[in-house]
C-alpha cells in the first residue's frame, strides 16, 4: 500500500479529500443510486453505456471493458455497480493498490463466473507484473503461464470465463498504452452541473429524511465544486448545523453560516484551493510555476493538487495549465479581491 498515515490523519480533518473517510462509507451506501434513472447527469456516459449494455444483453455476451475516468467523488464506482445491476452481473471490487502478487489477480480472474462484472479501482496503480496479466486476460479471457526452467520451459494458456473489467482511474494518462488500449468503451465522467448537484441534494435530503429549502438546496450546489460526493458531505455538515441552530430544517441561512465556519466561500471554494491561488499571485508573479515547485511551496502533494483541486479551478477558468506551468487568470484575482496587472 502505497497511502501514508500522513495522507489519512490529513484526510481525517479536511473536507476535500482525494480519498473516502469512514462516515462517507456509510452513509455513501444509503445514498448511492443503483440504476441509471436515479443516477443524475452523465448523460453523455449514461447514453452510450446503455446502447452497449442492450446490445451485449441482446447477442447475451459479456459487455466489453470499461474504462471510468475523472475526479474523484463524480460517480465512478457508483455507475459501475449500476453497469453490473443493469447486465444483471454480479459485481467483485479490488484495487490497483490492494493486488500485490500476478498470483493474486489470476486466482480472481480464475474464480470470475461467465460474464461477471470486475471492478478495479485505481488502476493505474496496479504493478507492472500485475498489469501483464491483464493483458490476455482482457483480449482472450485466457492466462498465460510458463511452465518449468530452462531449455524445457514452455508456455501454457489456461482459458477462463468470459467477464468484463471496469477499471476506475482519476486520469486516464496514467494508464499504460497496452493497458488502455484493451478497453473498448472509455468514459469520461464530468463536473456536475448546479442543477444537476441540486437534484442529488434533494434525493439525497428525502433519503436522508431531512427537511430542506429549494434555495437551500441550491446554494449547497453552488458550493459543491462540481463533485456529488462533496454535496452530500456539505448536505450533512450542514443538517447537523440545523438541528443544533433551528428547527431541524435546513435554511439558506443556516446554510451560509454553516459553510462560513467551514471557511467554504461562495464558489465552494476551501482554504487549499486559496492557499494554491495566493501562492501563484503572490509568490509566483501570476505564474508559469511548475507543479512540484507550487507543491512544495504549499506543502501539498502534487497528485492530489493535480487530481483534487485543479479540475475545479481550471472549470472556474481560475488557472490554466501550460507548458512551462500553471498560470492564475483574472477571475482568480478579482475572486480573491487582488489588482490584476496585464502582463
Ligand atoms: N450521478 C449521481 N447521481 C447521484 N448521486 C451520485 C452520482 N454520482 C455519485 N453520487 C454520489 O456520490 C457518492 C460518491 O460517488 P462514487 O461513485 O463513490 O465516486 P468515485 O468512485 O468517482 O470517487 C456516491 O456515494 C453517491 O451517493
Ligand atoms: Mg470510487
Amino acid at each position: 500500500m502505497i497511502e501514508s498515515t500522513r495522507d489519512k490523519n490529513l484526510d481525517d480533518n479536511r473536507f476535500i479529500t482525494s480519498t473516502k473517510n469512514l462516515t462517507d462509507a456509510e452513509i455513501e451506501n444509503s445514498l448511492r443510486p443503483t440504476s441509471f434513472d436515479e443516477y443524475v447527469g452523465q448523460e453523455k456516459a449514461k447514453e452510450s453505456l446503455s446502447v452497449y449494455i442492450q446490445a451485449a444483453k441482446a447477442r447475451k455476451e459479456s459487455l466489453d471493458h470499461v474504462l471510468l475516468y475523472g475526479p474523484p467523488g463524480l460517480g465512478k464506482t457508483t455507475l459501475s455497480r449500476i453497469i453490473a445491476n443493469e447486465m444483471g452481473a454480479s459485481f467483485k471490487v479490488t484495487s490497483g493498490p490492494a493486488i500485490e502478487h500476478a498470483a493474486d489477480l489470476a486466482a480472481i480472474l480464475t474464480n470470475l463466473n461467465q460474464n461477471d462484472v470486475l471492478f478495479i479501482d485505481e488502476i493505474h496503480r496496479l504493478n507492472k507484473t500485475v498489469e501483464e496479466i491483464l493483458y490476455p486476460a482482457m483480449e482472450d479471457f485466457a492466462l498465460d503461464f510458463i511452465v518449468g526452467k530452462g531449455p524445457s520451459a514452455r508456455n501454457m494458456r489456461l482459458k477462463i470465463k468470459p467477464f468484463t473489467l471496469i477499471g476506475a482511474t482519476t486520469r486516464a494518462g496514467m494508464l499504460t498504452n497496452p493497458l488502455r488500449d484493451r478497453f473498448g468503451v472509455i468514459c469520461r465522467l464530468e463536473l456536475y452541473s448546479v442543477e444537476d448537484l441540486q437534484v442529488i441534494i434533494s434525493r439525497s435530503a428525502k433519503i436522508l429524511g431531512i427537511d430542506i429549502d429549494k434555495e437551500a438546496s441550491i446554494e449547497i450546489a453552488r458550493r459543491s465544486r462540481g463533485t456529488p460526493r462533496i454535496a452530500n458531505r456539505l448536505l450533512k455538515r450542514v443538517r447537523d448545523y440545523a438541528q443544533v441552530l433551528g428547527a431541524g430544517k435546513i435554511t439558506v441561512e443556516v446554510t451560509k453560516q454553516t459553510l462560513k465556519k467551514m471557511d467554504i466561500d461562495e464558489l465552494g471554494l476551501d482554504t487549499i484551493d486559496r492557499k494554491i491561488l495566493l501562492s501563484i499571485i503572490d509568490k509566483f508573479g501570476g505564474g508559469p510555476v511548475g507543479l512540484d515547485t507550487l507543491a512544495a511551496t504549499i506543502s501539498e502533494d502534487a497528485t492530489t493538487i493535480e487530481d483534487v483541486y485543479e479540475p475545479y479551478l481550471l472549470q472556474l477558468g481560475f488557472i490554466s495549465r501550460t507548458p512551462r506551468g500553471r498560470v492564475a487568470l483574472e477571475p482568480a484575482y478579482k475572486h480573491l479581491g487582488k489588482e490584476f496587472l496585464a502582463k
